[in-house]
């Protein structure tokens, strides 16, 4: 028995991951800080799906989360063959009129936690079926952001280090893939502040489809999703910087 570990899986992106990987019959490990919601969901899907659902109720923007739920893995004997890594949240505002309390609970959640969990969970599971590992970051990682400078730096290091990832794991057998989803419905928007912007605004992709995107296309070193977003991410690689990045700042207006 193996299970996939989905970190944010309370809400949004994470909660569909867990829908539909259930559905084919994986065995999961929810992690988010609501207990109420995971276990909420852990029960609807082991009746719906028979699978075996563990819950940690675990605050991953806390330093000392990845080594709270690795321990937790490992003195449950818990085998892992998947981890998602989405748990994530954004802010909109001024770098310098922010608390930098929250933004450095962003810098640990975002990058430093996901890239702890990777090096404590990745090494046993070379020995799993078809392993894999999907980073989510966005569609904010190809460009800087003003007006949410530490949110958008936070994706572009988890493009580039998923990036790496999967050409050094892939002869080790292990699938990573960054995940890019451009506005998505989901709890996100809300806790950003952005749910008037320019970019909500022009319209959101819905989670499942996101999900269902990023389950189909693992093996792939970068999935941006739906043609919209994948449009936006090519004019961005054929334009100036100096462009980008102000439109980035116009979409968070
Ligand atoms: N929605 C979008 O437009 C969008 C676009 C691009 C990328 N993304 C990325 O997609 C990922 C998922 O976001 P979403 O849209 O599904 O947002 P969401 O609905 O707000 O879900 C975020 C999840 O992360 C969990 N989480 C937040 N802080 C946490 C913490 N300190 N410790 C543990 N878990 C924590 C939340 O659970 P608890 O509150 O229960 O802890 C929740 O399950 C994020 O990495 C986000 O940056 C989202």
């Amino acid at each position: 028995m193996s299970y996939t570990v989905i970190t944010g899986a309370s809400a949004g992106i994470g909660s569909e991951f867990a829908k539909q990987l259930a559905e084919t019959g994986q065995d999961l490990i929810l992690v988010a800080r609501r207990k109420d919601k995971l276990e909420e969901l852990a029960k609807t899907l082991q009746a719906e799906q028979g699978i075996n659902v563990v819950c940690f109720a675990v605050d991953l923007a806390d330093p000392k989360g990845s080594e709270i739920l690795a321990t937790e893995i490992s003195t449950n004997n818990l085998a892992i063959n998947g981890l998602i890594n989405n748990a994530g949240f954004g802010d909109r505002g001024g770098f310098i009129d922010l608390p930098l309390e929250r933004q450095m609970q962003m810098i640990q959640l975002n990058v430093t936690t996901l890239v702890e969990l990777t090096h404590r969970l990745a090494p046993n599971m070379r020995q799993q079926v078809k392993p894999f590992i999907i980073n989510v970051a966005s569609t904010a990682a190809f460009q800087a952001g003003p007006n949410m400078a530490i949110y958008y730096a936070t994706k572009a290091f988890v493009l580039s280090f998923s990036e790496a990832l999967h050409e050094e794991l892939r002869p080790q057998g292990i699938a990573v893939s960054a995940l890019c989803p451009g506005p998505t419905l989901s709890e996100f928007a809300e806790q950003a502040n952005i749910t008037d912007s320019n970019l909500f605004k022009a319209g959101a992709m819905t989670s499942a489809e996101v999900a269902k995107q990023a389950l189909a296309n693992r093996n792939s070193a970068i999935v941006v999703t739906g043609i919209k977003n994948q449009v936006g991410v090519l004019f961005g690689k054929v334009s100036p910087r100096f462009m980008t990045r102000k439109i980035a700042g116009w979409l968070q207006a």
